[in-house]
């Protein structure tokens, strides 16, 4: 068995320790940096998950700066993470040193990651843990070759053997043209690191006590120390500011996409496509540029988003086709029709190839199947049942100025254009509104309702009121007939 393909039951280790008591200054923010989010999903989320994939006894995230808000997400997180206090930032040895306190004499491999470093896997972890175990080390660190090492800890090697760190500040100029960095993350065995910690001193340019030391310390007591060079260097970076994390996001909504791709999912400007890591996406969806999908969405097969679309917490059933819409919390089911330029707002449902078109605003709407509101419309608060056809411009009034009341619509129905349901109302299966109206009044299954005021046409008004004006020239020019395609259309019509 070769170190790398251990199995993943074997990974299973003594502790976690997540480091992230820092102040996160240069984010310049009123929130802790690990509150901050990649591609939907928090700093802290990515190193909790990450460390959780060792299946930890015990996973320790060390706080201390905005510790109230960092302790307060973690319990959104995860009801198995523990934190432990650092109360003033001493160095990354001394947070260690905290870590460990509540976990007594904890034997085992002890792990030490960063809360700020998002793209690290579990993978990467359990790979880190399988070359530790494998060579019995009593350090093991995962590094990386980079083309730029200023700031980091560069890795001291004695022919192939690692024998300590040097921080950037501490370097001769000799060590700093070593281009392989320390990552922050390391598996120590608990014995040797715990000797380590107990040793460290503040002797360098910092003043603080580096974690970086342990290894140095572990070398000259004679304990093994290993490394793990990564050629995925991203799995080595840390936020420390908008920059990066910018340049992090980027990234991680790269590999998002990448993975999607290759899962049989189109994506036509991939530049323009944003996918957070919770989203679910089924074979031979298309996404076409300007397509954003947020939190939980999920979308079926076949179906068409975009362009311009962000779509927050939605179900796309399949082949269901999604244009220039804005929607959250929504439900759209197998085969409709959403935009271009609609608004679903949160309790939205739409039924198996029903249809919400241009410029139509829904909210806590109901809308069964096959029915259409395909224009100029709000709809809001209401039970729209199956094969309902909503006029251009009707509006569903919900709200009276104090209550929100519900309207129903029922199957097969018919709203005229421009009509004011005014709630509560219902309107009973197969029931008609006029166009114009304003329905104040149930109506019952199958009647008509006409809730408006009726034509009076003023004959000769214009010569009359307006002598001499460009109208009042055309009315007198016209020959009386009305335009023939009103007359063919008058004569198709039904009933
Ligand atoms: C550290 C390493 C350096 C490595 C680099 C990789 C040390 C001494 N140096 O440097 O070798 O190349 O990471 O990014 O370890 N933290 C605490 N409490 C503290 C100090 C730090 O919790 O008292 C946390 C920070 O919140 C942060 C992490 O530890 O998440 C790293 O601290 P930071 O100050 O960024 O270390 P670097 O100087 O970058
Ligand atoms: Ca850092």
């Amino acid at each position: 068995m070769t170190a790398e393909n251990l199995d993943n039951d074997l990974a299973s280790v003594a502790a976690v320790i997540v480091l992230a008591a820092g102040s996160g200054k240069r984010m310049k923010s009123s929130k802790s940096k690990l509150l901050h989010e990649v591609c939907g999903k928090t700093l802290l989320h990515y190193a909790v998950s990450a460390g959780a994939a060792l299946d930890p006894a015990h996973l320790v995230v060390v706080v201390g700066q905005f510790r109230e808000q960092v302790t307060e997400h973690l319990g959104q997180l995860s009801t198995s993470v523990t934190t432990a206090l650092q109360d003033e930032q001493l160095g990354t040895g001394h947070a260690v040193s905290c870590g460990l306190e509540d976990l007594g004499d904890v034997s085992g491999e002890v792990v030490v990651t960063y809360g700020d470093v998002p793209l690290l896997t579990g993978d990467t972890l359990r790979r880190l843990v399988a070359v530790h175990r494998a060579h019995a080390n009593g350090v093991t660190v995962l590094t990386a070759h980079v083309n730029d090492p200023t700031g980091y800890g560069r890795i001291v090697r004695e022919g192939d053997k690692v024998v300590g760190i040097v921080e950037h500040r501490d370097a001769s100029e000799e060590q700093r043209r070593i281009n392989e960095i320390n990552s922050g993350i390391y598996v120590f065995d608990a014995e040797t690191l715990r000797s380590g910690l107990a040793q460290l001193g503040t002797d360098n340019a910092q003043g603080e006590q580096h974690l970086t030391d342990v290894v140095h310390l572990a070398h000259t007591r004679g304990d093994k120390v290993g490394a793990v060079v990564t050629d995925d260097v991203w799995q080595t970076e840390g936020v420390n500011d908008r920059v990066q994390l910018a340049r992090i996001n980027a990234e991680m909504n790269r590999r998002i996409l990448d993975a999607w791709m290759l899962a049989g999912v189109t994506i036509i400007n991939p530049a323009s496509t944003f996918i957070d890591v919770d989203v679910d996406l089924a074979q031979d969806v298309v996404l076409m540029p300007g397509t954003i999908l947020q939190g939980a969405t999920t979308i079926g097969q076949g179906a068409i988003i975009g362009p311009d679309t962000s779509l927050i917490d939605v179900e796309v059933g399949a082949n269901a086709e999604v244009v220039r819409t804005h929607g959250s919390f929504a439900i759209i089911e197998e085969g409709a029709q959403v935009g271009p330029f609609s608004y679903l707002r949160p309790g939205t449902q739409l039924g198996r190839d029903g249809k919400i078109g241009a410029f139509v605003e829904t909210k806590n709407a109901v809308i069964g199947e096959g029915s259409k509101l395909p224009h100029l419309a709000y709809c809001g608060d209401a039970f729209v049942d199956d094969g309902v056809n909503i006029g251009a411009g009707t509006i569903f009034a919900n709200y009276d100025g104090v209550n929100k009341s519900v309207t129903h619509v029922g199957k097969g129905a018919f709203v005229g254009s421009n009509s004011v349901l005014v709630a509560p109302v219902d309107i009973a299966a197969g029931g008609f509104v006029a166009a114009g109206s304003a329905v104040t009044e149930d109506v019952p299954a199958g009647g008509l309702a006409i809730a408006r005021g009726r034509q009076h046409t003023a004959k000769g008004w214009v010569t009359r009121r307006r002598p001499g004006s460009k109208a009042a020239q055309a009315a007198e020019a016209h020959d009386g007939s009305i335009h023939p395609a009103v007359v063919e259309s008058r004569s198709q019509q039904k009933g």
